[in-house]
């Protein structure tokens, strides 16, 4: 239904009103039209774009009601360089984030945005980040001129008249603005993906809790519930409230005793967390079970019983299709079988989608990611890195009963992991909280598809680099001080893991996948007080004996010692260089971990040449 066409607004909400109103006068767009969430809407909405060649149907009988889309290839992933956070001054916004003065950069937005929409249909999508009426959950409403938009955020959040009737009339909601910023003259129909890469603004007025987003129609760019909401506006709310938001996919464990435990894991985009939170265990695990909450996103606040509590605030995965396959990820395959829309994967001769690692086998013709032919000696990747599927979340068959309980569910660890394909142990245990969070600060992660422009190796502090809608010293800081606000002894360990070593031909070391299981029932064992370890200088580490290793499948069990040696030389250095990382913080920088790092050259000091297992194992 058209807005003209509507006799009421579909709410009272003052705030709303007004600022639908006031945006509709700043972008000129043809309609305006609010998103009821419905069925009936999606697939008109889909069909809209099949017609006008954004969507590709696929072959019903083989990807029900699914969609592919393709970029505009300069619009393929986060754009770094191109995001900000227009806090009151450039110190509030820490050095790891882009800023500009609000009133410099709302002047530029009111050129960008006006007029943007011309030619277009202005969407007002109301969303829910959280259960409905959840009281973690969280309002917002993103406006913007692409029905990609509108699919996705379909799928990746709560989102329709349901929003509304929660909101009420005095509600309160974070605003979106989005629009891929290319207005159409009359007449004028977009040929492919409208975006506008040499004009691209991700910005975040985190003081006002806003966000604006200009030229590019792709991913955490312009699905503003994800990163600009979930991770940037509200790390920011969490900082001022006491919670946490964090990105970190949230699973379940369930032992063969019945015994379930819930861990959060952040790892950098693209280094693994849709993979870990949908784990099937190996063939050796009879009884065990490990069941999905969220895969990418964990809103975490201290429940009633003091302990701490995470909802995934999403509804949805926006996963990375290459490398996802039946053998790697089966619970993701099954989830995108129907209902999902996929953006830069390859059309096979069938109708169906394809990327590479999804089989083995390859298809002998499809039409790539750009709509070009592909052949398997053709020279080019038949998906982008970057490609995903956008598929609802219940439809994974690991998805937790609980998933979307109001209350959240209690963490019992907190597993940081990078991509670090030389020395870098298998998994360890930090000694206490604030040296978990040291560990977790000085996380370093190699260069992905998941962001425009990166390479080499990075530091990634709780895979937050990119995400932190604040100074990172006072996001530190914020960690720390959990300590003392919930207590220590009501806090999830926290375990450093690294499934990403590789060995002198480049090939990773660990199998990966089904069998990080093995470091998953560890971590769990060490939170019951079960599992043994040792200590080392930079934690405790198991012992061969402390994983199982019945059935492994892949991994040579001589080689666990090689991945677990920490070389006094290699670690001395990694950690000498962390105070070129903590000197851009200045005086922010909590003294705390600025001490665990002298704490750790002290214990490297006294270490020998190379700290290794089976010694220490002798030894006890
Ligand atoms: P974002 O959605 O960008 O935040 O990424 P993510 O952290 O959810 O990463 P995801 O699970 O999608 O994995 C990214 C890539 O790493 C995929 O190609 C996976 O196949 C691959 N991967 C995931 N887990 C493992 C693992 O245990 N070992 C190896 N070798 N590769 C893995
Ligand atoms: C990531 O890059 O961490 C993602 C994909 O999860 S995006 O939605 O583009 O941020
Ligand atoms: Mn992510």
């Amino acid at each position: 239904m058209l807005e003209e066409e509507m006799s009421v607004k579909p709410t009272r909400n003052k705030k709303l009103l007004d600022w639908v109103e006031d945006m509709t006068a700043l972008c000129k767009p043809d309609r305006v039209y609010w998103c009821d969430g419905s069925q009936e809407e999606y697939d008109r909405l889909c069909q809209a774009m099949v017609d006008d060649g954004t969507f590709i149907r696929l072959n019903p009988e083989l990807r029900p009601n699914s969609f592919l889309a393709r970029s505009d290839p300069a619009d393929v992933a986060r754009v770094e360089d191109r995001t900000f956070i227009c806090a009151a001054t450039a110190d509030e916004a820490g050095p790891t984030n882009n800023w500009m003065a609000p009133d410099e950069m709302r002047a530029k937005l009111a050129g960008l945005f006006d007029g943007c929409m011309k030619g277009r249909t202005l969407y007002v999508i109301p969303f829910s980040m959280g259960p409905l009426g959840s009281h973690i959950a969280q309002i917002g409403v993103e406006i913007s001129d692409s029905p990609y938009v509108a699919a996705n955020m379909r799928i990746m959040t709560r989102m329709g008249s349901k929003v509304l009737d929660v909101l009420g009339e005095d509600g309160d909601f974070v605003p979106a603005m989005h629009s891929v910023g290319k207005p159409l003259a009359p007449g004028e129909v977009d040929k492919g993906w409208p975006c506008n890469p040499e004009n691209r603004y991700i910005v975040h007025f985190p003081d006002t809790r806003e966000i604006w987003s200009f030229g590019s129609g792709y991913g955490g760019n312009a699905l503003l519930g994800k990163k600009c909401f979930a991770l940037r506006i509200a790390s920011v709310m969490a900082r001022d409230e006491g919670w946490l938001a964090e990105h970190m996919l949230i699973l379940g464990v369930k032992s063969p005793t019945g015994e379930k435990r819930y861990v959060g894991g952040a790892f950098p985009s693209a280094c693994g967390k849709t993979n870990f939170a949908m784990l099937i265990p190996p063939e050796a695990y009879k009884g065990w079970e490990v069941t999905t909450i969220g895969d990418d996103i964990a809103w975490i606040k201290p429940g009633a019983d003091g302990r701490l509590y995470a909802i995934n605030p999403e509804a949805g995965y926006f996963g990375v299709a290459p490398g996802t396959g039946v053998h790697t990820n089966p619970n993701a395959m099954i989830a995108c079988a129907k209902n999902s829309i996929f953006t830069n994967v390859a059309l096979t001769d069938d109708g169906d989608v394809w990327w590479e690692g999804m089989t083995e086998k390859k298809p002998a013709h499809a039409i790539d990611w750009k709509g070009q032919d592909w052949t398997p000696d053709c020279g080019r990747p038949a998906a982008h890195p970057n490609a995903r599927f956008t598929a609802p979340a219940n439809q994974a068959p690991s998805i937790d009963p609980d998933w979307e309980n109001p209350d959240g569910v209690p963490i019992s660890a907190f597993i940081f992991g990078g991509r670090v394909a030389t020395n870098f142990p298998l998994a360890f245990q930090s000694f206490d909280w604030t040296h978990g969070v040291y560990l977790a600060a000085t996380m370093g992660s190699e260069a992905t598809a998941a962001a425009d422009g990166q390479s080499g190796i990075r530091r990634d502090p709780m895979a937050m680099l990119p995400f932190c809608g604040y100074n990172m010293a006072d996001y530190w800081q914020h960690w720390l001080d959990m300590e003392d606000k919930v207590g220590a002894d009501k806090l999830p360990r926290i375990f450093r893991v690294n499934w990403f070593r590789k060995d002198e031909n480049g090939k990773f070391i660990w199998p990966g996948f089904g069998e990080n299981m093995r470091a998953l029932e560890w971590i769990i064992g060490r939170c019951e007080g079960t599992a043994g370890a040792v200590e080392s200088p930079i934690g405790f580490v198991p012992r061969r004996e402390d994983l199982r290793w019945d059935g492994i499948v892949g991994f040579d069990v001589s080689r666990f010692y090689q991945i677990m040696a920490i070389h006094k030389d290699v670690a001395r250095k990694e950690a000498e260089t962390q105070d070129v990382f903590f000197a851009k913080f200045g005086d922010r920088m909590p003294k705390a971990l600025l001490d665990q790092r002298t704490a750790l050259l002290k214990r490297l000091e006294d270490a020998p040449e190379v700290w290794d297992l089976p010694r220490a194992e002798a030894a006890q």
